[in-house]
């Protein structure tokens, strides 16, 4: 009987180590070690023509002799994804796309299948039956004009004996923590199985050429091995993200070895599917006739574009001892240091109130461009005064009450203008080299807060 080996990983990042370890030296989880059977075996059938792999030796090369390729692109036929990938799909990517459960991956991707143009695609489903995928593709469209093949298949052997047969032009796995590879003895879903089914499915598309797609589970808590071992692997990450209760959903390149990463495509999902948002700025500013107060509008920039986005702020009494400070879609730290600001550098007594936060439309802003809009939308709720829909903020706010400039600043003008608002209120830093002649828009430098609630308050 053969010997079997294992080892113990952390479920967290997927250190490797001897024995087990109460906290791990890599991530520092503590109680993360789970022990694992990894027999290797090399006598066995090679997965993915394994000795092709280490057969090839490969020699140093100068970097000036070594031919420059432009790589090819290839259209998804889906714009958002396109531009998040970078211009388009490139051969042999491996892309990871990792979201919460229900966000919409797997909706994401038969989309996809069904939509390219011209291309045989394979969708490997471990998750869901024929059925229940045959159901989804007919609520998703009504005339599919690619050909899209399923295959219910977790083992990696079997997928690769059909992929040998159909040679597809593009793989989806759905999802990578289903497949196991017979390589390996751990269970579908741990570590090393994740792991050696990843790398296996790597070497399929670095050898043919082959794109590949791969949905990722991730969990809040991080139990099961969440794709962050996976992360170093592949070529492109991309999170699916957005509150499941609204209907927008964005798609982020987290890193991407073919294009710029912090990239972004939004879609709106419907009844019947994902639909592309290419205008978002103009769903995600509400119309309102009525002046309410509470209201302030902040030029951000997501990945390379910009959009101008609703925030809300309700100040009320707090009826407990204790205020309540809570947001929506905005770093909650973030938000006390700001009331912090504002009680200290401007004496606005907040301590005593309850503050809640809300950014329009589900989505989560991490530029700090937010910050001057948020500022506002809290004194104009605190103070009950209205701020005209047609002014709108792009600044960072520092610990002292100063304005700080944010970068790429002719983007978001140029956008608040397109869309048009008749006021920005930009640092006076941002100043610097504007040429201020070429908008329509005003331009309100401000250098501290005060600044801000004079020209706005009087
Ligand atoms: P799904 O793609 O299964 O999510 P994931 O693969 O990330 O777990 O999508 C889940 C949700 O999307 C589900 O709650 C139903 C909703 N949905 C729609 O609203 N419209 C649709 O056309 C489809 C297919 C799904
Ligand atoms: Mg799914």
């Amino acid at each position: 009987m053969a010997k079997t080996k294992s080892a113990y990983f952390c479920q967290n990042c997927g250190h490797e180590a001897a024995k087990w370890l109460g906290k791990c030296p890599s991530c520092n989880q503590w109680n993360t070690f789970v022990e694992e059977v990894i027999e290797k075996v090399s006598s066995k059938v090679p997965a993915w023509k394994t000795s092709t792999a280490t057969s090839r030796v490969n020699k140093p090369n100068k970097v000036d002799n070594i031919p420059s390729i432009t790589e090819e692109r290839v259209s998804t036929g889906d714009q958002e994804l396109d531009r998040v990938l970078g211009g388009g799909l490139v051969a042999g990517s491996v892309i990871l796309i990792g979201g919460e459960p229900g966000i919409g991956k797997s909706t994401l991707m038969l989309q996809l299948a069904l939509s390219i143009p011209g291309k045989k695609i394979l969708y490997i489903s471990g998750e869901e039956s024929e059925q229940q995928i045959k159901m989804r593709a007919e609520r998703i469209t009504a005339n599919p004009t690619a050909q899209c093949y399923i295959l219910t298949e977790t083992s990696t052997q079997n997928i690769f004996k059909q992929i040998e047969e159909l040679e597809p032009d593009l793989l989806i796995v759905d999802s990578i923590q289903t497949l196991h590879s017979s390589n390996i003895d751990a269970t579908p879903g741990s570590v090393s199985q994740v792991r050696e089914c990843t790398s296996e499915l790597l070497r399929f598309a670095k050898e043919t050429d082959t794109p590949v797609f791969l949905i990722g589970h991730i969990t809040k808590d991080g139990t099961i091995a969440g794709p962050k071992i996976l992360e170093h692997m592949v070529d492109t990450v991309l999170q699916f993200e957005g509150d499941r209760n609204h209907v927008y959903r964005i798609l982020r390149s987290i890193k991407n070895r073919f294009g710029a990463s912090a990239e972004l495509g939004i879609y709106a999902m419907h009844s019947t599917g994902l639909r592309q948002v290419s205008n978002p700025s103009e769903i995600l500013l509400s119309q309102r006739d009525e002046e309410l107060s509470g209201i302030a509008i902040s030029a951000t920039l997501e990945g390379a574009r910009p959009m101008l986005i609703e925030t809300q702020a309700l100040v009320s009494a707090a009826a407990y001892g204790t205020p309540q400070r809570s947001s929506n879609g905005f770093d909650t730290k973030r938000m006390n240091m700001l009331l912090a600001v504002l009680e200290k550098r401007c004496g606005f007594r907040l301590s005593t109130r309850d503050v809640f936060l809300n950014i329009a439309g589900g989505i989560k802003v991490e530029d700090p461009a937010i910050d001057l809009a948020i500022l506002v939308a809290i004194i104009s709720s605190h103070e009950d005064i209205f701020i005209s829909s047609k002014i709108c903020f792009a600044a960072e706010v520092g610990l002292s009450g100063e304005i700080r400039a944010v970068n790429r600043i002719e983007q978001r003008i140029s956008e608040a203008e397109k869309l048009g608002f008749e006021r920005i209120f930009i640092s006076n830093y941002n100043m610097k080299g504007l040429i201020t002649e070429k908008y329509k828009i005003e331009l309100s430098p401000v250098s501290k807060i005060e600044d801000v609630f004079s020209l706005l308050f009087g």
